[in-house]
């Protein structure tokens, strides 16, 4: 285990999370005490499009994956048109290896309430959603009673703090699809259809919810909103990097010696975040990594000093995506890594589109002969092949993320490919497998 140097430990910039330590962080007294709501005091004297103004200025960007600008986003509200507006935050947080909302809304879920109630007010919003994966019982149990706490105090529900705003905020299970964390799908689910993406245009921004003008954000982006109120654009862009502002949430797992979640400056590199995760766990050296869940191409011992902002991962040939990074020693198989997202991949297909529906299906066939030792070289180009039919031709990002960790580990490990096709690499799957592999 290595001890974090002290240089290395001010790296660490805790915002979304400086309260998760507190005794009952959970509740809205604990949060009241810590700033809590001093936030929406403040923004609900301020003129909506000046709320808009500084959220634009702050250079946030959405903690979903995308990294779109979330003022910019807001903006894209057409005002004065007569229909309701809608907040949907997406709590659905499904991208394997990603755990940041989660733990947001189960030690701090005023801190998600409060930017909810700011970022409606500021689109113009008088009802908000929050659609919570439903495996997720004990933090949409959290959220739900800290949802009634804020309804009691008056923070939710007719003329909040006497500023004649009103705002009803539901709390919304799913039934735990990773394809509902893509927004159009879960707009979809939470009218109560089957959670499948919608043909884009037109977007949410004009016909989202109800096809009326909805803003659909992550989590931490909404999170993010009340601290910046209250520290103001320039303060948050003192952290970060020019493009890329502001503390993140990194989720920390694999063979480490504290995996968890740590909140650093946009912008820190993998060795710093090893540094303050005590190191690779003993005997584990490091070989590769996903800088931002499966979905993005896999990194390698090389990239150790990539900055981890939106523009780095991209320039080191990776995505950003949800800072989910997963870490990998030389004692884990990169084939048989990528087999198992790929079974993912292929379970939670939607089936609209049918380069996802069927290459993720016959890629997994691909890998399981492949790691039963019945590989062949042509294997390889079958896969390439199939990733160029599903790239840039699937109808949503699920399709275009499932290819991600396939070429990238054919690009870092074609060796490990090859020792399972020539026979230096024991088979890891039995031939049971291979019923209808071939
Ligand atoms: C298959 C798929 C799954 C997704 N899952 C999530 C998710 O669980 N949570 C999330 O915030 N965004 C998810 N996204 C991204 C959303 O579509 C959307 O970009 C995001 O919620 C926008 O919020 P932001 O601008 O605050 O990042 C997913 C996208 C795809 C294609
Ligand atoms: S890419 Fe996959 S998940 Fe997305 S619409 Fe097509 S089949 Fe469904």
């Amino acid at each position: 285990m290595t001890t974090p140097r002290p240089e290395t430990l001010a790296k660490l910039t805790p915002v979304l999370t400086k309260r998760w330590l507190s005794p009952d962080a959970w509740r809205i007294g604990t949060y009241e005490q810590l700033d809590g709501y001093a936030a929406l005091r403040k923004a609900i004297k301020a003129h909506p499009d000046d709320l808009i103004q500084l959220i634009k200025d702050s250079g946030l960007r959405g903690r979903g994956g995308a990294g779109f600008p979330t003022g910019l986003k807001w903006g894209f509200i057409p005002q004065g048109d007569g229909k309701p507006h809608y907040l949907v935050v997406n709590a659905d947080e499904g991208e394997p290896g990603t755990c940041k909302d989660l733990p947001l809304m189960t030690h701090d879920p005023h801190a998600l309430i409060e930017g909810v109630i700011i970022a409606s007010y500021a689109i113009r919003a008088n009802r908000a959603y929050i659609y919570i994966r439903g495996e997720a019982v004990h933090a949409a149990r959290r959220l739900r009673n800290a949802v009634q706490e804020a309804y009691d105090k008056g923070y939710l529900g007719r003329n909040i703090l006497r500023s004649g705003y009103d705002l009803e905020l539901v709390v919304h299970s799913g039934a735990g699809a990773y394809i509902c964390g893509e927004e159009t799908a879960l707009l979809d689910s939470l009218e109560g259809f089957r959670g499948q993406p919608r043909l884009r245009p037109p977007f949410p921004a004009t016909h989202g919810l109800y096809a009326s003008p909805t803003v659909v954000n992550n989590v931490g982006t909404i999170a993010s909103v009340p601290p910046i109120v209250l520290g103001g654009a320039d303060w948050w862009k003192s952290m970060g990097t020019e493009k890329s502002s502001g503390p993140m949430i990194y989720s920390l797992s694999g063979r480490i010696v504290n995996p968890g979640q740590y909140e650093c400056s946009m912008g820190v590199t993998l060795r710093e975040l090893l540094e303050l995760a005590g190191g690779m766990q003993l005997g584990h050296n490091l070989r590769f990594w996903t800088p931002g869940g499966s979905s993005t191409p896999l990194l390698a011992a090389e990239h150790l000093d990539v900055p981890l902002d939106f523009e780095g991962v991209a320039a080191a040939g990776s995505i950003l995506g949800t800072t989910a990074t997963q870490i990998f020693s030389d004692q884990d198989c990169p084939v048989y890594a990528t087999y198992r997202w790929l079974e993912f991949y292929h379970h939670e297909s939607c089936g609209k589109c049918t380069p996802c529906r069927e290459g993720n299906y016959w890629m997994v066939r691909v890998y399981r002969r492949i790691l039963a030792g019945q590989g062949t070289h042509e294997d390889l180009d079958t896969l390439l092949d199939t990733c160029d039919n599903i790239l840039g031709r699937s109808f949503c990002g699920l399709g275009d993320g499932a290819t991600s960790s396939v070429t990238s580990s054919l690009q870092y490990f074609k060796q490990d490919y090859l020792d399972y096709i020539e026979g230096r690499t024991a088979p890891k799957l039995s031939e049971k497998t291979l019923v209808g592999a071939h």
